[in-house]
């Protein structure tokens, strides 16, 4: 039997191309926002150095966007009009790599297909072309005199796609978006001039700017801008660059986390998940960091195609380029100007730690360590004269002269300013990272008791520690079970000569005790978060200038000596600008 003689059965038909341009435009276009976006995107491949956005009522009046680049011939625009037509890209393989943020030749044809369009265009100043087209048909074609450059006015958008005309937002929502859009773009490409005006007034106007850092400060503001933290890293083919928040700072403003991929701005939630996990330990969980980062990677580990709004790409191999992501960042919080600072001042751009200052040799030398200089002798089992087993505090000539204040505070000068360290959150900090050493590669040094000590223990504390027996033990605690919720305890490790450690053990199991299971790794950073807290000297102990300097060189030998377990700060700095400014001296 013949298909044509059972009409009445064919259901499939193939769209009028009016329709099907709709549809393929809906992917594109889903509100001013993303008309902005490519147009931007062409004047940015045009080669623009400035550009000019004009929006009217949140962009569903009209969308106006001006460039000085490289205009179009009159046949060219029109053309760019039609579906697929480009000049990025000849072949699929020219795909692989591509550097133009356009490729697919759709933007134009699918904003002209739900909007009243105008190009003006024009390859030098004089003689130009204005091309006018709606719903997708061009309707007139005429010659005019403009300077070199493009200028793309949308008007009417969705005039002919009620369906979507139904899903804008307000006006303040609609430029909300389109200024979110524009912000990224200007984030990536810094060296070209944006100005921006909605509803006739000149809202935003963003100079060409040298670094991301100037052009933070143009979009968000010089003591925003000022107080983040350099991150600048290169492991084989990837780069990661760009600006991050001090963990201090991190939750007290709106959180903002932008990313661009070899110069595109993209969603791209495993890279930030890296970044944030970059201050794992630096602040509360939870808190969610600023992060501007520039991920760059070689152009054929990179996918930019898999998007239709080109807002995500696709790596080939995505685990070692967040695991760069977040060792770079790491080591952005890892150094002493990652502290809180007073007064928020602007940093002078990548600054080194702290300065060698050649002083009070002779006091170091002429001062043996002695017993009471013990603090951060631990091992009691070796010669107590032996060197400290944290970060061992020989003779060195890089330490500044330290002060106690309160006995609570060290204060040291630096190139930068006065420096203030919380002894209690330093030594916790140290201890902590002590401490997952030694779980993660080897038994802690420990010391036997001479009487065993007892301890009584509630019965979930007594869970606790059977959940957790092994990371003590790990830790130095040689404990046995002794009947019951009765432990008896014969060797304890020793942080420091002060270290009490039935208290230390008790307060520990009291505060993990109804924890959830978590993974190993979070059990065993919890564990040791804990114990360092309780081991840790307190504030009010008043130590001598040996434990001082120890202290400071076991600070900064940890990978974040600017922040506590907890996420609090151990530094403080006040800077030599702000005292400057207090006094009235700038
Ligand atoms: N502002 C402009 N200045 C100069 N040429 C432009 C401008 N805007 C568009 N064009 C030209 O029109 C063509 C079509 O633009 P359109 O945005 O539709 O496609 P595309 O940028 O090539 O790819 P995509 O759809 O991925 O954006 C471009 O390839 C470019 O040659
Ligand atoms: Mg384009």
């Amino acid at each position: 039997m013949s298909v044509a003689s059972r009409p009445s059965t064919q259901r499939i038909a193939v769209l009028p191309s009016a329709v099907a341009d709709q549809i393929a435009a809906g992917e594109v276009v889903e509100r001013p926002a993303s008309v902005v976006k490519e147009l931007f995107e062409n004047a940015l491949d045009a080669g623009a150095t400035s550009i000019d956005i004009a929006i009217e009522d949140g962009g569903r009046q009209s969308i106006r966007i001006s460039d000085d680049g490289s205009g179009m011939s009159r046949e060219d625009a029109v053309l760019s009009l039609e579906r697929h037509a480009t000049s990025k890209i000849h072949s699929a393989r020219d795909l692989v790599g591509v550097r133009s943020f356009g490729f697919r030749g759709e933007a134009l044809a699918a904003i002209c297909s739900v909007s009243h369009l105008e190009v003006e265009t024009s390859l030098d100043d004089g003689a130009g072309t204005l091309v006018r087209a709606a719903g997708g048909s061009v309707v007139d074609v005429a010659p005019i005199a403009r300077r070199r450059g493009t200028t793309i006015r949308v008007a009417r958008l969705f005039y002919n796609a009620p369906a979507r005309l139904k899903f804008l937002r307000g006006a303040r929502s609609e430029w909300r978006a389109i200024l979110d859009v524009v912000g990224g773009m200007a984030l990536t490409r810094r060296d070209v001039r944006v100005t921006m005006a909605h509803d006739g007034k000149p809202m935003v106007t963003l100079p060409a700017a040298a670094s991301l850092r100037d052009r933070l400060a143009a979009v968000y503001g010089g003591e925003f801008a000022g107080n983040l933290l350099e991150v600048d890293d290169v492991l084989g083919t990837t780069h990661v660059a760009g600006l991050v928040e001090r963990p201090a700072d991190a939750g007290t403003a709106t959180r903002r986390a932008f990313i661009s991929v070899n110069g595109r701005a993209v969603r791209d939630l495993g890279i930030v998940r890296a970044a944030e996990s970059a201050y794992r330990s630096t602040i509360p969980a939870g808190v969610r960091p600023t992060l501007f980062l520039d991920v760059v990677v070689a152009a054929d580990d990179v996918d930019v195609n898999v998007h239709p709004a080109k807002a995500e790409v696709r790596f080939r191999d995505r685990w070692p380029i967040e695991r760069v992501v977040e060792s770079a960042v790491r080591r952005a919080l890892g150094n002493f100007e990652a502290g809180a600072t007073f007064g928020r001042t602007a940093w002078p751009t990548p600054v080194a730690p702290p300065p060698p200052e050649v002083v009070d040799v002779e006091a170091l030398i002429a001062e043996p360590s002695s017993p009471e200089d013990g603090l951060f002798v631990r091992d009691a089992k070796e010669p107590i004269s032996a060197p400290a087993a944290v970060a061992p505090a020989p003779v060195v000539a890089d330490v500044p002269p330290l002060m106690q204040l309160r006995r609570t505070y060290l204060m040291f000068e630096h190139e930068h300013g006065v420096v203030l360290i919380d002894q209690h959150s330093a030594h916790e900090r140290v201890l902590f990272e002590q401490f997952m050493r030694t779980i993660d590669h080897g038994e802690q040094p420990a010391q036997r008791l001479l009487f065993p000590m007892t301890l009584h223990l509630g019965p979930a504390e007594a869970e606790g520690f059977e959940r957790n027996r092994d990371v003590f033990e790990r830790l130095g605690f040689e404990i046995e079970g002794f009947g019951g919720h009765t432990l008896l305890v014969r060797a304890v490790p020793m942080p420091h000569p002060r270290f009490d450690p039935e208290r230390c053990l008790r307060e520990t199991l009291a505060s993990i005790t109804g924890d959830r299971e978590t993974g190993t790794h979070a059990r065993h950073e919890k564990l040791a978060a804990t114990v360092a807290c309780k081991a840790a000297i307190k504030a009010g102990e008043s130590l001598s200038p040996a434990e001082m300097r120890a202290l400071y060189v076991a600070l900064r030998d940890t990978t974040l000596p600017a922040h506590d377990v907890h996420g609090r700060a151990t530094i403080v700095q006040l800077t030599w600008d702000e005292i400057e400014r207090r006094f009235g001296r700038r």
